[in-house]
Formats: C-alpha cells, sequence, structure tokens
C-alpha cells in the first residue's frame, strides 16, 4: 500500500516510529522501499555524497528533477519527498514555479529549509495543493551564515524560538517538520507542540519519525562521520539487510541511541 501523508499522520496518532533514508536512483529506491522505508527524501546531499561538493548550496532544480524521475520509477510505495535546491524559494513566486516542476516529476511533497520567512511561501504552496515539509534546525543550505555545521536550538531562546517557527510553519500549511541537529529535549517538545509529523535526524528518539542519509548510514562516506549516523551495514552482510535493520530500530525506538544524539 502506497504511503500518503494521511499514514504518516496515522502512525504519530497512534505513536509509531517511522523510517526515511534519503536515495537519488531508482535501484536504491527499490531496495530502500521493499525494505519498508516510508518516505525516500531526494535530498540536495546528493551535491556532498553524488558530486563531491563541500556543501548542498550547487545543487539544481534541473538535477533534483532527474534523481527524482529516477527514484519514481524504482519506488514501491513509499513518499517522495524533494528537495527544493538552494535559492530555488527565494521568492514566492520561484518556489510556486519550481515546486510544481518537482511534483511533475515525481515528488509527492517538497522540502524547504528556513524560518518564519517562509510562512506567505508555505501557505501558496499549500494553497495549491503541495504537501510541503519544512526543515528546521541545522539547515544546511545557511552552511554560511551559520558558521560551519552546527547543533541549533540550544538555550532557552533559541528553543523558545524554534518551537515556535514549527508552530508557525504548521499553521501556515507544513505537512510534516524535520528537525536536523537539534538538541533531543527541544525536538520532543517540538513533536508534542505540533500536530504534523516530526522526523528527526540528529534530533533524539522522541520524534515521530528518523531520517538519515543513505551512504552515511552503509558507511560509504568520504569524510568525517557525524555523532548521529550509525553505519547498519557493520552488522549486516547485505545492504538489503542493513536498510532493514535501519527500519527496525527506528520502529523499535532502539536507534537513535544516547551516543547518537545531542544534549541541551
Ligand atoms: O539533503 C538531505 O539529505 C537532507 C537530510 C540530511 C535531512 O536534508
Amino acid at each position: 500500500m502506497a504511503i500518503t501523508i494521511n499514514t504518516l499522520r496515522e502512525y504519530k496518532q497512534k505513536g509509531q516510529a517511522f523510517a526515511a533514508l534519503t536515495s537519488y536512483d531508482a535501484t536504491f529506491a527499490h531496495v530502500v522501499s521493499e525494505a519498508g522505508v516510508d518516505v525516500i527524501l531526494i535530498g540536495d546531499s546528493l551535491g556532498m555524497v553524488l558530486q563531491g561538493h563541500d556543501s548542498t548550496l550547487p545543487v539544481t532544480m534541473e538535477e533534483i528533477c532527474y534523481h527524482v524521475q529516477s527514484v519514481a520509477k524504482g519506488n514501491r510505495g513509499a513518499l517522495i519527498m524533494a528537495d527544493m535546491p538552494f535559492m530555488s524559494y527565494g521568492t514566492t513566486e520561484a518556489a510556486l514555479a519550481n515546486a510544481a516542476e518537482l511534483m511533475r516529476s515525481g515528488a509527492h511533497m517538497v522540502k524547504l529549509e528556513g524560518t518564519d520567512w517562509m510562512v506567505e511561501t508555505i501557505t501558496a504552496l499549500s494553497e495549491r495543493g503541495v504537501p510541503v515539509c519544512a526543515h528546521l534546525g541545522l539547515t544546511p543550505q545557511f552552511v554560511n551564515k551559520f558558521g560551519g555545521y552546527k547543533v541549533q536550538g540550544r538555550g532557552d531562546k533559541q528553543a523558545e524560538l524554534m518551537i515556535e517557527h514549527a508552530c508557525q510553519l504548521e499553521a501556515a500549511g507544513a505537512d510534516v517538520i524535520l528537525l536536523e541537529c537539534v538538541p533531543a529535549p527541544l525536538a520532543a517538545r517540538i513533536t508534542q507542540a505540533v500536530k504534523a509529523p516530526v522526523i528527526g535526524i540528529g534530533a533524539g528518539a522522541d520524534t515521530d519519525g528518523q531520517v538519515l542519509v543513505l551512504h552515511d548510514m552503509l558507511g560509504v562516506t568520504m569524510g568525517r562521520t557525524p555523532r548521529f549516523v550509525k553505519n547498519f551495514l557493520a552488522e549486516n552482510d547485505s545492504i538489503q539487510a542493513a536498510v532493514a535493520a535501519y527500519v527496525d530500530e527506528v520502529r523499535q525506538r532502539t536507534f537513535p541511541g544516547e551516543e547518537h544524539t545531542f544534549k541541551a
């Protein structure tokens, strides 16, 4: 049965954790969806893991559309979420045109990085039938503003602001919230504060779902492995088994463990 936004909402209501994973091509989309991954993210992380850039900024709309089309061919029922690349949603007009391209390519939902400045854009997308995931916390397209890849939401003021932003973006029409590299207690508070399903990466075990970059969880990385990553291939003898183990550990809430989690 195909996973839809309603499935994710039901999971949240039932307290059933769900697994998301990036994929960028048809074969891996087939493997991960057959293994029970609920959401496939065509992340702009492809700029780093496929193209070898040192950030996600160079990724273009054309490239994301190409990978969405490939994933859509191999997918067996997962919800396909596509990243909107850097500056492709810099204005609401640009966001509408570019989100339409992604949906025509086979996406079921688009993901945007940002805070309250996205209210108008998310409202416009949502009103026109485009499901939206709002990405908060460590938003990699802002690496130059953050001065590096740093945990976000530390300290009371920053934490309260992130909760406020999550509520504002949900009220604007965001269907899913994604939290990257935020302290686990803050992620838990945001998950409680919004009705929308919350997906975490480096955000502790209490979000509704988890996401990882496929290459990271297979231990195929060129640089330093972030704290929140676990190599599932190390304990399994095939990629299929590694992905199935990830899905199982997410559902059992045994991944992420304390060692993958940031404190307040
Ligand atoms: O681009 C990506 O893969 C992402 C995940 C890290 C959440 O945004």
